[in-house]
């Protein structure tokens, strides 16, 4: 098939990162027709592009990454989203002195000038970082001076309003909740929504996140895992105090805790791990799936397994031991795309005619918002280079069902787990 044409009628599934980024770019490349759909107004509240905070760093021990989260970071601090960005410093820790993965994420940034300090106590840490005095264990690790966080729901809401701005169309509620594709004779001629005429298109994106599965099964490639966060309500006073602390992860656990926003002082904590999955049933198939709900899903469910619940809590007890037993104002699971390797999939799918697929996001997606869209559109207009195209690439499906687990060697914690029914119906 011909590469796409400024004229195509895009049809793009999902108003995440993944699918917005992708709107915008498409947008300001002089593409004239194009739509995103989704269930709700972006920022979506169960999506995995939402809530108050997410890690940016360039910590990854592959090149790929790091080159590409310099440049992410580089357009967070000058573009758009300059001010929704804070770069708090991003501190790695770990029991190991020395610790093998943090030696490797160190080799890469020396290899990218990228500045590290590293540590070999927690007292030097302290020091550093006097927020952080109530720590009582000893690790090393380092800190990245340049990384932070960024402020998810409304950098979301922000890219959204560019769309617009460039032309893009933002369609939600029954007319943006997509039930099926319409595909004949091996050709992709849009969607079938939930009210109303089909939305139809001669290309369709699906940037879908933790329901792609749902839509296409290509489980092979992807598969979907909630990881637990918490949130607690701190006062102003208290916010204050830790202000200048970074964004911490225990190499060793996977648990990681930001700042205070500021405004709000809620203090955000949660797990990079490998995550809990569920059963979902299919419509009209007899497959299940591990994903969060669609239909009926209630983005306000504060329930997370009760190992995650003291997970998150003995992490933040090594930590900021004096907020370890408020309350959660809010807990959620969040749903991480994972792929065998941590590598996003962002590829033609090989034997449906117009279809394109930008998902995977692997638990690392979202602090490439500024330059996501343009890699994306690359791989969609078959310009991006070998590397990418090869990085990304949807791989063939080996006809066996095995359930796989991301080593892209950065999580931590537990082993994966099915979430019971009793769990399940809790979501
Ligand atoms: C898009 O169109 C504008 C106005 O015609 C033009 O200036 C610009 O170079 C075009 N951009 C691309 C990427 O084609
Ligand atoms: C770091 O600390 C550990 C444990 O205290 C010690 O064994 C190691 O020699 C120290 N390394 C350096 C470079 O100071
Ligand atoms: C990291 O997690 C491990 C395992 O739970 C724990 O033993 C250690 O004290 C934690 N370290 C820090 C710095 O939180
Ligand atoms: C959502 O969760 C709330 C609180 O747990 C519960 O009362 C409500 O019935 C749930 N709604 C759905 C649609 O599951």
């Amino acid at each position: 098939m011909a590469p796409p044409s400024k004229q195509d009628a895009i049809v793009i599934v999902g108003a995440g990162v993944f699918g917005l980024s992708t709107a915008l770019s498409l947008a300001q490349r002089n593409f004239t027709d194009v739509t995103v759909l989704d269930r709700m107004a972006p920022p979506v509240p169960d999506g995995s592009s939402c809530d108050i905070s997410r890690i940016v760093r360039s910590d990854y021990s592959d090149p790929f990454y790091a080159r590409m989260a310099k440049e992410a970071l580089e357009a967070w601090r000058a573009g758009p989203f300059a001010n929704l960005y804070h770069n708090s410093g991003f501190v790695l820790t770990s029991e190991s002195r020395p610790d093998a993965f943090l030696e490797k994420l160190k080799g890469v940034l020396a290899g990218q000038d990228i500045p590290y300090e590293s540590f070999n106590s927690s007292s030097e840490l302290k020091r550093k970082f006097p927020s952080l005095n109530e720590i009582q264990t000893d690790f090393g690790g380092y800190l990245n001076p340049n990384g932070g966080w960024a402020d998810a729901a409304a950098s979301i809401s922000r890219l959204a309003t560019l769309c617009t701005e460039k032309g893009v169309s933002i369609i939600t509620g029954p007319r943006g909740t997509v039930k099926s594709m319409r595909i004949t004779n091996s050709r992709i001629e849009g969607v079938n929504v939930a009210l109303g005429p089909p939305v139809l298109g001669s290309r369709v994106i699906l940037a879908t996140g933790a329901w792609t599965n749902g839509l296409l099964d290509l489980i092979y490639a992807m598969s979907s895992s909630g990881q637990p966060v918490g949130f607690i309500q701190l006062t102003p006073e208290e916010a204050h105090s830790i202000s200048k602390m970074p964004t911490l992860i225990n190499m060793t656990s996977g648990f990681f805790v930001f700042p205070p926003t500021p405004g709000t002082n809620i203090l955000k904590v949660a797990c990079h791990s490998h995550g809990f999955e569920t059963r979902q049933p299919v419509d009209g198939t007899d497959r299940t799936i591990s994903a969060p709900k669609r239909d009926l899903n209630n983005a306000t469910s504060f329930f997370i397994p009760e190992s995650a619940d003291s997970a998150l809590r003995h992490g933040l007890r090594q930590i900021l031991p004096r907020f370890a037993d408020r309350p959660w104002i809010r807990r959620r699971l969040c749903w991480y795309t994972d792929t065998p390797e941590g590598n996003f999939v962002v590829d033609h799918h090989p034997s449906i005619e117009g279809l394109f697929i930008a998902a995977g996001g692997a638990g690392h997606g979202f602090k490439f918002l500024p330059i996501l869209g343009n890699y994306i559109s690359d791989c969609f207009e078959e310009k991006a280079s070998v590397e990418v195209r090869e990085k990304w690439r949807l791989r063939s499906d080996p006809g066996v069902r095995l359930p796989f687990v991301c080593n892209d060697g950065s999580r931590r914690g537990p082993p994966r787990r099915v979430l019971s029914k009793f769990e399940q119906a809790r979501l």
